[in-house]
């Protein structure tokens, strides 16, 4: 495809917005919490923001400059800008990351459909912590409820998708983004107002090193790249429908700003709702399905329709940031499907549909009656978690930077990031001598660490 022809976002709060909403989803609500729950809590918190800072920000930048220079998918773009090398493969790791992340990413995202009519038909009220946990078991233990909800999310993204980048894409994420935020804000008040409520703060900002281990550092590590949608070219795609005004250092910084922040207030609605009612930070997750419903009915026990209101409201907006999510996965694998086969745009989307369904329903399934059927003892749906978030995530993050800071010529770095010269860029500097030596050495430290190695 010409570079005339591709679609592009069409302002700058739209390419924001879009690439807020692929980040922010259920990697913040969803996985971070109940990581930090697993690995401990304020300490885990403490060496994921390093992440995000030290190689999240200059991965995505890098991400940007590579989706926008080479104006192509996230395969392509390694064929424009290194042909006939063996840099391809890593966009093909990222496309096939997408394809696997989104096949058990929908699964949850699907679980959150059950929860919305399940709050619109007042469902929690009058209930307990004991009957949210039994809820919940039984729920995504059961063959047919979730597999029906999985199918519906995927053709709910694959509607969006075959709208298009600008219609469905940028519409959306406009809508809906600043929608979440407000309603954040509303549920870390509730939270924070529970009886108990310090205990879960205390966890939450008080770190404890003892409990620092060799997981802690991929754990976080994992969760840094998956929160931020980093190393599979989630947004090196999505960069390639950016402007060229698009200022891609002040994007990141906004992205990652609002992602981190997100993933904070997210632990603050959950940690203290968690220790209020005396359910174990570590309940995996499972973690905020349920001690949300709680929440709401504590919180508001004496106006039962505000508790009605707030956990319908609560359940559509985490539908609403996952969908923003499953669909810059979406765009991914549809991208590279379309450009690369010479297929319609309608018809990839279907392919990547139907494959995400079918991979899906295993998933599902690995976590009720295929329990049993284990692969180094992880069901389908850790594995997949397992593999993507800890191997394939990082592995494509290292090798982002390298290319970035060894391969890429200067020049082409230089002008993506100021514009051709149009803005001043005082950390230029660093951001090289990152990609080059830290972001390598940190990142191949963390996996021979993990792997026992040293
Ligand atoms: N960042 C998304 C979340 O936090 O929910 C998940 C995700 C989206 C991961 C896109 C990877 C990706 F490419």
């Amino acid at each position: 495809m010409s570079k005339g022809e591709r679609a592009n976002f069409g302002s700058k709060l739209g390419v924001i917005l879009a690439s807020a909403g692929s980040a922010v989803g259920l990697g913040n609500i969803w996985r971070f919490p109940y990581e930090t729950g697993n690995h401990g809590g304020a300490a885990f918190i403490l060496i994921y923001l390093l992440c995000v800072l030290i190689l999240g920000m200059p991965i995505m930048i890098s991400e940007f400059i590579i989706g926008r220079h080479s104006r192509a998918n996230t395969a392509r773009a390694y064929e424009v800008l290194a042909p006939k090398t063996q840099w391809k493969w890593v966009g093909f790791m990222g496309v096939l990351a997408g394809f696997l992340i989104l096949s058990y990413y929908s699964v949850v995202a699907g679980w959150t459909l059950e929860y919305v009519i399940e709050a619109g038909a007042d469902g929690f009220a009058k209930k307990g912590p004991e009957d949210f946990i039994n809820a919940f078991q039984s729920f995504s233990q059961d063959p047919f409820r979730p597999v029906l909800w999985l199918v519906l999310f995927l053709l709910m993204t694959h509607f969006i998708i075959v709208k298009g980048v600008k219609n469905g894409i940028e519409k959306s994420s406009k809508i809906m983004m600043p929608l979440l935020l407000v309603i954040i804000f509303v549920l870390v008040g509730c939270s924070l107002s529970l009886p108990g409520a310090e205990k879960g703060l205390e966890f939450l900002l008080k770190p404890d090193f003892s409990k620092v281990d060799s997981n802690v550092f991929l754990g976080a590590l994992g969760q840094a790249f998956f929160s931020l949608s980093l190393g599979m070219g989630c947004l090196c795609t999505y960069a390639s429908y950016f402007s060229k005004e698009t200022n891609l250092g002040k994007t990141a910084l906004s992205v990652g700003v609002l992602d981190t922040v997100i993933a904070i207030l997210a632990g603050l609605i959950i940690f203290p709702a968690a220790f209020s009612v005396g359910i174990k930070p570590d309940a995996g997750p499972s973690l905020i399905f349920i001690t949300l419903p709680n929440v709401f009915q504590q919180a508001f026990s004496g106006a039962p329709v505000l508790a009605y209101i707030f956990s319908l409201m609560f359940y559509i907006l985490l539908a609403v940031a996952a969908l923003t999510s499953t669909i810059s996965m979406h765009e991914v694998v549809t991208a590279y499907l379309h450009e690369e086969f010479k297929i319609s745009r309608n018809k990839a989307a279907g392919l990547v549909t139907g494959g995400c369904i079918f991979l899906g329903i295993f998933a599902s399934l690995s976590l009720g009656i295929a329990k049993d059927y284990t692969a180094f003892s992880l069901g389908i749906f850790d594995l997949l978690d397992f593999v993507t978030a800890k191997i394939m995530l990082p592995l494509g993050g290292l090798l982002i930077a390298i290319f970035t800071g060894w391969y890429l010529d200067k020049k082409v770095v230089w002008e993506e990031i100021s514009n051709g010269g149009k803005l001043k860029v005082r950390y230029f500097k660093l951001f090289i001598f990152i990609l080059k030596y830290i972001a390598p050495v940190a990142i191949s430290l963390i996996f021979v660490n993990e792997l026992g190695l040293i």
